[in-house]
């Protein structure tokens, strides 16, 4: 691997503990205006000081993300559907490598559907885009979606997994199972978890504690943190887990804890 893709891995994958904490807020790309999602910049700005990379499109980048910052960018540069459509997978590149290096993209990341009815369409993508970011030093994330027709258990998304590694992928994105280890231990590249649907709090931080157990090197979680009732505690929480080893307990007491001082600060604010 060149120095420039072991930089920018670098940027993600924390090298201090090796595992990383990314944050997404893509899902507008096929989903529109998501709950939480409705104003990008204010859900994104308070999150940024707890989050290793910011995943999203570069339409919400570009308008919602002060060029200052130094979080490390991972560019979703896949799409072409959307929620309206009962088959998500007919996706294909929408960004160029060259759109990808002039916003200074740490990392590119593109859906594959595998077992979906467009499964070659979306691999050959992958292939395609890791021929392409290799040129610039450009690490690629594969998120290993899932149709509606698809159980996400370790059979599925091991096999899912392991081609998105065979075909070049550098990071693999997948969902959390029972028997993640075998998911993770099938794939030579770091795997992290999406987060998936909300789940109550205490839940989402079992589900972080148990991947990062079974060798996810972290997280790439969007609505369990900002559809939180405290999206600040919630990264804080994952934050623990992911890169001091917290316990769930401790992690929960760090979300109760942030929770309340927003809670007693907004008291304070309206006494004002
Ligand atoms: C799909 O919409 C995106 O790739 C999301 O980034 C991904 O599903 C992670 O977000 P969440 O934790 O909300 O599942």
């Amino acid at each position: 691997m060149d120095w420039g893709m072991r930089n920018r891995l670098s940027r993600i994958i924390k090298p201090a503990t090796g595992k990383t904490v990314m944050l997404a807020v893509d899902h507008g790309y096929f989903q529109g205006p998501t709950t939480g999602l409705k104003n990008p910049g204010k859900t994104i700005k308070p999150l940024l000081p707890y989050a290793d990379a910011l995943m999203l499109t570069r339409g919400i980048l570009r308008s919602q993300v002060d060029p200052g910052t130094d979080i490390p960018i991972i560019l979703r540069v896949s799409g072409g559907t959307s929620v309206l459509k009962d088959d998500l997978s007919d996706e294909e590149i929408t960004v160029s490598i060259e759109e990808a290096v002039r916003l200074n993209a740490s990392a590119v990341a593109l859906s594959v559907f595998v077992g979906a009815e467009n499964e070659r369409q979306t691999l050959v993508s992958l292939s395609r885009l890791v021929n392409e970011a290799q040129t610039y030093g450009i690490p690629v994330l594969a998120v290993t979606a899932v149709g509606k027709q698809m159980v996400r258990d370790a059979r599925y998304l091991g096999l899912a997994s392991r081609i998105s590694a065979e075909l070049g992928a550098h990071v693999v994105k997948t969902y959390y199972c029972d028997g993640f280890k075998q998911v993770s231990s099938s794939v030579p590249v770091p795997t992290v978890i999406a987060g998936g649907k909300k789940l109550p709090e205490r839940d989402a931080l079992v589900m972080t504690k148990n991947a990062i157990a079974s060798g996810a090197v972290g997280v790439d979680m969007g609505r369990n943190i900002f559809q939180s009732d405290s999206p600040v505690g919630m990264i804080k929480a994952v934050r623990a887990i992911v890169h001091q080893g917290a316990g769930v307990d401790a992690a929960y007491r760090i979300y109760e804890a942030e929770k309340k001082t927003k809670a007693a600060k907004k008291k304070v604010g309206k006494g004002r």
